[in-house]
Formats: structure tokens, C-alpha cells, sequence
């Protein structure tokens, strides 16, 4: 019985994460040397069945399920007008770390969603990827930015102001970033799993309670974002380190580091890392560091010596906007 594999690749945020949520910019940078997979199988019999590969993990999919990817599957059924009764075996496995800002939800969705499309024989532009998988994070995580779904859906180094129309329907500002020299990044993980939803309501308590401290820190975020993107197209590595090193000092006073990730990035910093800084929601998850060829071997060394549970590479390649 034929097989319809579809893969998704992780992500980085490069800079902008949690400002991102009120309206500032971000930019967001595929991974695609590390990936979730998805493969479907049309069974003839047994009605949906979701099998999580590397937590050896299978359970049926009902009707009217509260399961973030079961619901995902009788939705993007429905978009795809794929009409029942159905029997499938969807399989899932992913090389990301789980819950730690790598995109690991948005990654294995979209491999979902791919590999449905390619069993109906229908091609998805990114964009109606991006949309169900973005419907599906927000029917089951709140207030999601959208921001995860979209790096991972279009695949490419993106700046992303979000903006939603009033019924909630994501229509965000995507634009291409250029980036003119290749550079290397570090990913060291805490092994600390964090729920994204936490960190989030808590920096919205406190927004809430402080509004005009949070701005101001939201508008210092945005300015380093827009110094980023200028330090990209440039090439100049050592201008992105010192932003980078700056978003991650607004972001512990923004309240979403920890011990694990400031001690992570200080012995990258120790080790001669042109800047480092958390990634994604914070309070555990992965934080990475802007390393040259002569740096990258030290660098990975203090990352394992600090407590680092593994230590990632990403490369990220020019790219034209
Ligand atoms: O899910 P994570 O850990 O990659 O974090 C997402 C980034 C946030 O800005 C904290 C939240 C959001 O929805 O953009």
C-alpha cells in the first residue's frame, strides 16, 4: 500500500521572540537539517489512528477529539474535502527537541498536513499550510503569534509582524530577509522542556499590571530586530553577536531566562561566541550562540561543560530577499 511521506524542518527565532506578540517585529530562521517527519497510509479499515513514533505512542482519532494533531487531521480532511469514511495510519517522528523553542508543534503539523495533501494528491502553497497549522495552535495554545507556523511553512529566514483581522484570521506582515554571509549557529538545550504558554501568560500578567515598562521593553526588543536585519544584509557578524547578547539581557528582564539558559550563555560568551542569547519562550528550551570557524569547537565544549544536554548546529545559508 503506497506511502505519502511529508517532512517540516525546525526553527529558530533569531531575535524578537516574546515582543513579537504585541505587534513588534521578529525574525525567524529555518532549520533544515533538522526535521519531524509525517507519513500517511491509507489502511482500508480501522478508522484514523496517530502513531508518535519516538514516544511509541498510538491512539485513535475521534470525532470531536481534544487532541491538538487529531484535530488537526479531521480539519485539514475537511479543507482538503478528502470526504470519509476514514482509515489512515499517520506516523510521527521528529529529530527536534520537544517543547524547547525549536518549533517542534509547528514541525510535526506541518508534516501532517503535507503528507495529507500529498495522499489526496494536492499541492498546499505555504500559506494554506501555515493557516491550518496556525488554526490549530490557536484553537489549542491560545494566543500564538503565528510566527512559528510561518518559518516553518515558507522555510526561509522571514520578518514577521503579526496582525489578526477581528474574527482572529492571521494576517501578518511576512517579508523575505536578506542575508548576505553565511554564518553558523550553536544550539545548546537546557533538557529543560518548557510549555510556551506559560512564559507567554505570565510576561502578559505583567504587561498588564506595568504596561508602560513592558512597552518600552518591547520597543528596545524592536529596535534591535531592525539592527539586525540591517547587520544581516551587511554580513557583519560581529554587529548581529552584540544584538543578539543585547535582546538576551532585555529578555531577563522581561522575565523569561533562567539559571540554566544565562549560564549557557555566558560560558558561550567565555568561550569567545560573538553573541549569544535564549531562543523561543524561554524558562528552559535552547538558547544559541554566534560562532566563527575558530570559535566553534570551544564554544561547543563550554556549552557541554555549562550543562548543555546536546549542542545543535545550524547553518544558515545567504539568502536573497
Ligand atoms: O514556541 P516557542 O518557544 O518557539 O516560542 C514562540 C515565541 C513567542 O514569541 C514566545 C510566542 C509567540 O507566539 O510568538
Amino acid at each position: 500500500m503506497s506511502v505519502f511521506e511529508a517532512s517540516a524542518c525546525a526553527k529558530l527565532i533569531l531575535c524578537g521572540e516574546h515582543a513579537v506578540v504585541y505587534g513588534r517585529p521578529a525574525i525567524a530562521l529555518p532549520v533544515a537539517s533538522i526535521r519531524a517527519i509525517a507519513r500517511v497510509q491509507f489502511t482500508g479499515s480501522g478508522g484514523i489512528s496517530l502513531h508518535a513514533l519516538d514516544q511509541e505512542r498510538s491512539w485513535l482519532v475521534e470525532p470531536g477529539t481534544s487532541d491538538s494533531f487529531g484535530e488537526l487531521v479531521l480539519h485539514t480532511l475537511t479543507a482538503l474535502a478528502i470526504h470519509g469514511p476514514h482509515h489512515l495510519r499517520i506516523e510521527m517522528t521528529s529529530q527536534i527537541p520537544i517543547a524547547s523553542g525549536m518549533g517542534s508543534g509547528a514541525a510535526v503539523a506541518t508534516a501532517i498536513v503535507r503528507a495529507l495533501a500529498a495522499a489526496a494528491g494536492r499541492e498546499l502553497s505555504p500559506e494554506q499550510v501555515s493557516t491550518l497549522v496556525y488554526e490549530s495552535e490557536r484553537r489549542f495554545h491560545g494566543t500564538p503569534s503565528g510566527i512559528d507556523n510561518t518559518v516553518v511553512a515558507f522555510e526561509r529566514p522571514i520578518w514577521f509582524v503579526r496582525a489578526t483581522a477581528p474574527d482572529g484570521t492571521l494576517m501578518p506582515t511576512i517579508e523575505p530577509v536578506t542575508i548576505s554571509a553565511p554564518f553558523t549557529l550553536l544550539v545548546g538545550d537546557t533538557g529543560q522542556r518548557s510549555a510556551t504558554r506559560l512564559p507567554v501568560g505570565e510576561v502578559r500578567r505583567r504587561w498588564q499590571a506595568s504596561p508602560k515598562r513592558y512597552d518600552e521593553r518591547f520597543d528596545q526588543v524592536a529596535a534591535l530586530v531592525h539592527q539586525a536585519r540591517a547587520a544581516l544584509a551587511h554580513g557583519d557578524q560581529g554587529v548581529l553577536g552584540a544584538i543578539l547578547s543585547e535582546n538576551h539581557t532585555l529578555l531577563k528582564q522581561i522575565g523569561v531566562s533562567n539559571q540554566a539558559l544565562n549560564r549557557l550563555v555566558q560560558a558561550a560568551l567565555d568561550a569567545g561566541a560573538l553573541g549569544a542569547k535564549l531562543s523561543g519562550a524561554g524558562w528552559g528550551g535552547v538558547m544559541f550562540a554566534l560562532v566563527t570557524p575558530a570559535t566553534h569547537a570551544a564554544v561547543a565544549e563550554a556549552l557541554l561543560q555549562a550543562g548543555a544536554v546536546r549542542v545543535l548546529e545550524a547553518q544558515v545559508a545567504e539568502s536573497e530577499a
